[in-house]
C-alpha cells in the first residue's frame, strides 16, 4: 500500500513523545485473551470498582432536569464551591471557590499549569521514577523535563536538598506527586514546606498532585495548600470518586494565575463537560464518602496481602507504599530486564503488570509496577501463577 502519510511533516516535538507503555501492556493483554486466555488485569491505574451509585443518580437526574450547554471554563459555581467545602471540611484549609478551576481530568489542569508557566526551553524539576505522562506533557509543550534519579532513601519523592542539587537557573516548575504513582508513597508537611521555599526563594512554582488523596493507609494526607498560596495544587474525582471515564479533575490555583488559567481553558477545551459537572456533585454527598471510603478499606486490604506475597516470590518493596493503588516492586533478583520480564508474565503468567520503563530512566530494568485494583482472590490466582513461571510457592 502507498502510505501518503509517510511523507507527511512531523512535529519534531513527537521525536520526544513515547508511548505509554501500560497501555500498550493493555493491548498485548486483549490480545493474550483474544486466544482464550483469562489475563489478571493489575496493569491500569483503575479499580475494578463502578462509579458509586449516587453520583450515577446525579448525572441521571441532571439528564433529564439540566441543558447540557457549555458552563464557564472555570466550571460550575456550584461545584467549585462544594470543592472548597470539601477543603474546609476534610482538611481544615480555607480556599476560596474563586482559586477553584474544574477541568477535564487531572490531565487537563496539568496541562494548563504547564501551559500558563513555561516558556520554551524552561525547566520542570521532577522525580524519576514518576508519572510518564508529566515529562510527555512538558515535552509537548515546548519545556525541558528534569528527571531526577531518586530511591528509597528519600521514600522516591523529592526534597529541597535533592532539588537543590538539581537546579539549574532554567527550573521554573518543582514538581511532587503525592502520594505518588508508581511508588505509593507520601511526602510529609516539612518537606513541602521546603520545597515551598525553595522554590519561592527561585521566584518559581510548586505543583503538587494530589490526584490520589483519599487513598492512603494508616496516614492521612495532608493537602500542600496549607504550605502556602503560591502552591499548584491539582486534583481529580478519577481515583478517590472512582468516576476515571468521566474526565473531570481540578487546580487549585494562585489567585493572581486564575485569569490566565481561564483564557487558556477558554481556548484549549471551552469547558469540562457538563453531565461529569453534575454528576460531581454527588461526590461530597455523606452516602457518596460512605461508599468510597469501604473501598478504601478493601483497597488496603488488597495492598496487605500483596506486599508480603510479592516478597515471598522474591520481589523487594524497599519502602511501604501508604497510598495509591501500586506497588513498585523491585524484581532485579529474579531478572535484569524488566521488560522482557513483564511480558513474559504477561504472555505465560497470564498476569498484566507495567515494566518500570513507563515511569523513567532510574533503573526501569528493575521494576516493575503492580497496581491492586483487583479483588484478593484474583491477586492470590496472580501469585500463584508469577510463582508457578519462577518455579516458586507464594
Ligand atoms: C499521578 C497521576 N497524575 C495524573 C493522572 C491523570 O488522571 P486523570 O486525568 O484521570 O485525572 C494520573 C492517572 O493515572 C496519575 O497517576
Amino acid at each position: 500500500m502507498n502510505d501518503l502519510s509517510s511523507r507527511m511533516h512531523r512535529a519534531a516535538r513527537m521525536a520526544h513523545i513515547e508511548a505509554f507503555e501500560v497501555m500498550e501492556i493493555q493491548t498485548l493483554a486483549r490480545q493474550v485473551e483474544a486466544q482464550g486466555h483469562d489475563v489478571v488485569h493489575l496493569e491500569i491505574g483503575e479499580p475494578d470498582f463502578t462509579t458509586p451509585r449516587p453520583i450515577v443518580d446525579a448525572a441521571k437526574r441532571a439528564l433529564d432536569e439540566k441543558p447540557m450547554f457549555y458552563t464557564s471554563a472555570l466550571g460550575l459555581m456550584s461545584l467549585r464551591e462544594a470543592i472548597a467545602r470539601y477543603y474546609a471540611q476534610r482538611y481544615r484549609v480555607s480556599v476560596p471557590a474563586s482559586r477553584i478551576v474544574v477541568t477535564a481530568g487531572s490531565s487537563a489542569a496539568l496541562l494548563l499549569a504547564f501551559g500558563v508557566l513555561l516558556d520554551d526551553g524552561d525547566e520542570v524539576l521532577m522525580a524519576d521514577p514518576s508519572y510518564p505522562c508529566n515529562r510527555h506533557f512538558v515535552h509537548a509543550l515546548g519545556g525541558v523535563p528534569r528527571l531526577v534519579p531518586v530511591g528509597p532513601e528519600s521514600r522516591y519523592q523529592l526534597d529541597a536538598d535533592i532539588a537543590r542539587r538539581n537546579w539549574s537557573e532554567r527550573v521554573r516548575i518543582a514538581m511532587i506527586a503525592t502520594p505518588s504513582n508508581p511508588t505509593g508513597t507520601l511526602v510529609d508537611r516539612e518537606t513541602v514546606d521546603g520545597l515551598a521555599k525553595l522554590t519561592r526563594e527561585h521566584q518559581a512554582t510548586l505543583l503538587v498532585d494530589e490526584i490520589y488523596h483519599g487513598l492512603t493507609y494508616g496516614v492521612d494526607a495532608h493537602t500542600a495548600l496549607e504550605s502556602g498560596e503560591d502552591i499548584v495544587v491539582i486534583n481529580s474525582f478519577s481515583k478517590y470518586f472512582q468516576m476515571t471515564g468521566w474526565r473531570l479533575g481540578w487546580m487549585v490555583a494562585p489567585e493572581g494565575l486564575v485569569r490566565d488559567v481561564e483564557k487558556l481553558a477558554q481556548n484549549l477545551f471551552i469547558s469540562p463537560s457538563t453531565l461529569a459537572q453534575h454528576a460531581a456533585l454527588a461526590c461530597f454527598e455523606p452516602e457518596t464518602i460512605a461508599i468510597v471510603e469501604e473501598r478504601r478499606r478493601e483497597l488496603d486490604a488488597r495492598r496487605r496481602f500483596l506486599i508480603p506475597g510479592l516478597q515471598s516470590l522474591g520481589f523487594r518493596v524497599a519502602v511501604e507504599p501508604q497510598g495509591a493503588f501500586y506497588i513498585y516492586a523491585d524484581c532485579s533478583a529474579l531478572t535484569d530486564d524488566s521488560f522482557t520480564f513483564a511480558r513474559r508474565v504477561l504472555t505465560e503468567a497470564h498476569v498484566a503488570v507495567t515494566p518500570g520503563k513507563d515511569f523513567g530512566q532510574n533503573h526501569p530494568e528493575r521494576h516493575i509496577r503492580i497496581a491492586y485494583t483487583q479483588p484478593v482472590a484474583r491477586l492470590e490466582q496472580a501469585l500463584q501463577r508469577i510463582g508457578r513461571l519462577l518455579g516458586r510457592k507464594p
